[in-house]
């Protein structure tokens, strides 16, 4: 097989995450399930492998990647770490958590885009901690989609943005979150800050640390120094553009071009129609981040003009899908 053919897709076997182990080992790149969204992993201890992942997704040496461990002593062999991080990690670990902390000289420069800090996550999916611990290696995994597009929560998904570019995928089932890890700075104890919000909520987050978060710094532009790479204003995008509303009238919907598509948090009252849709019938909002990216790509395929969404209402994980709707219509808060 060359590095042209198609991916293939691997169940999550014994005999088969055994295999993929051993790809992962002899520095070759393996897209993975996460309870989050799927990511493309390699060695993160191998700077040659971890290479392979910026060709493969064409992302930006200045954007590191998230490395992904399955047992509590291989942080301290990343990362510095104090109770803060502690006290985070014995929470919600292994979840949806990403903590940066200052970074050990045994991570290359290239997974760390060069910053002495290190974002490190204990995924919760089975298959993924089962290659981890096979795999014996912490393993580098930004989501597994050409940079910039809408991260990947099926095997599909992976395939058809990094189908040409990988060999194998491994099968682990729709993601169940579907929005990417909560990130959480938590070098400096007394100005925690979250970098990008996501399932672990800031008010869980803030529960545990007793203080309040920081935001995220601004950045000024795409290319400037890197505190937070990840909070590029335009990511994670369809192609078609997307207009957020507070509040979409079903009324203006029924009425409207039938060019441009209608997304509704909950099932809005009225006929159903080619154009309008929701995220969730009961606008329930765990339901709703979970299809948030599959409809999203759904929506981009139908070549609509253009998306008119609505913003999900409340706090909580509401904060984490508009973060990803607003980065989506290019209005990121950075
Ligand atoms: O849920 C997730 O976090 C998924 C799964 C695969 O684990 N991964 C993911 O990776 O979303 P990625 O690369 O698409 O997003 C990670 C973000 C990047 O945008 C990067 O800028 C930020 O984390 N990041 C990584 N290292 C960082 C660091 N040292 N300081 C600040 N931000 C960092
Ligand atoms: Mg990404």
């Amino acid at each position: 097989m060359t590095a042209r053919s198609p991916a293939r897709v691997y169940r999550g076997t014994p005999r088969n995450l055994a295999f993929l182990a051993r790809r992962l080992r002899a520095g070759e790149l393996v897209a993975v399930p996460t309870e989050t969204v799927y990511g493309l992993a390699a060695n993160a201890l191998d700077a040659r492998a971890c290479a392979k992942i910026f060709r493969a997704k064409g992302r930006p040496a200045n954007d590191p990647l998230i490395v992904h461990i399955h047992a509590l002593a291989q942080l301290g062999t990343l990362a510095e770490f104090g109770d803060a991080a502690r006290r985070l990690a014995g929470k919600f670990w292994p979840g949806p958590l990403t903590l940066v902390l200052p970074k050990k000289s045994i991570v290359p420069a290239i997974v760390t885009a060069g910053l002495p800090s290190v974002a490190v996550r204990m995924p919760r999916h089975p298959l993924m901690r089962r290659l981890l611990r096979l795999c014996g290696r912490p393993l580098a995994a930004p989501s597994a989609n050409p940079f910039g597009y809408v991260s990947p929560t099926t095997t599909e998904h992976v395939r058809a943005g990094l189908g040409k570019k990988i060999r194998f995928i491994l099968e682990g089932g729709p993601t169940d979150i579907g929005l990417e890890s909560t990130i959480v700075d938590v070098r400096d104890p007394r100005r925690p800050r979250l970098l990008r919000p996501g399932a672990i909520t800031r008010a869980q987050i803030e529960a545990v640390l007793g203080q309040k978060l920081h935001s995220a710094p601004a950045r000024a532009a795409a290319r400037a120094p890197l505190p937070a790479p990840g909070l590029l204003a335009r990511h994670y995008s369809p192609r078609t553009p997307l207009v957020l509303h507070k509040k979409l009238s079903p009324a203006l919907a029924a009425k409207g071009n039938a060019a441009e598509a209608w997304l509704f948090f909950a099932q809005p009252p009225g006929p159903a129609s080619r154009n309008i849709f929701w995220l969730d019938a009961r606008g329930d909002a765990r339901r709703a981040a979970h299809r948030l990216f599959g409809l999203l790509r759904t929506l981009d395929g139908r070549g609509f003009r253009k998306i008119h969404a609505e913003l999900a209402p409340g706090h909580g994980l509401a904060e984490a899908i508009n973060d990803r709707l607003r980065r989506a219509a290019g209005q990121g808060h950075a």
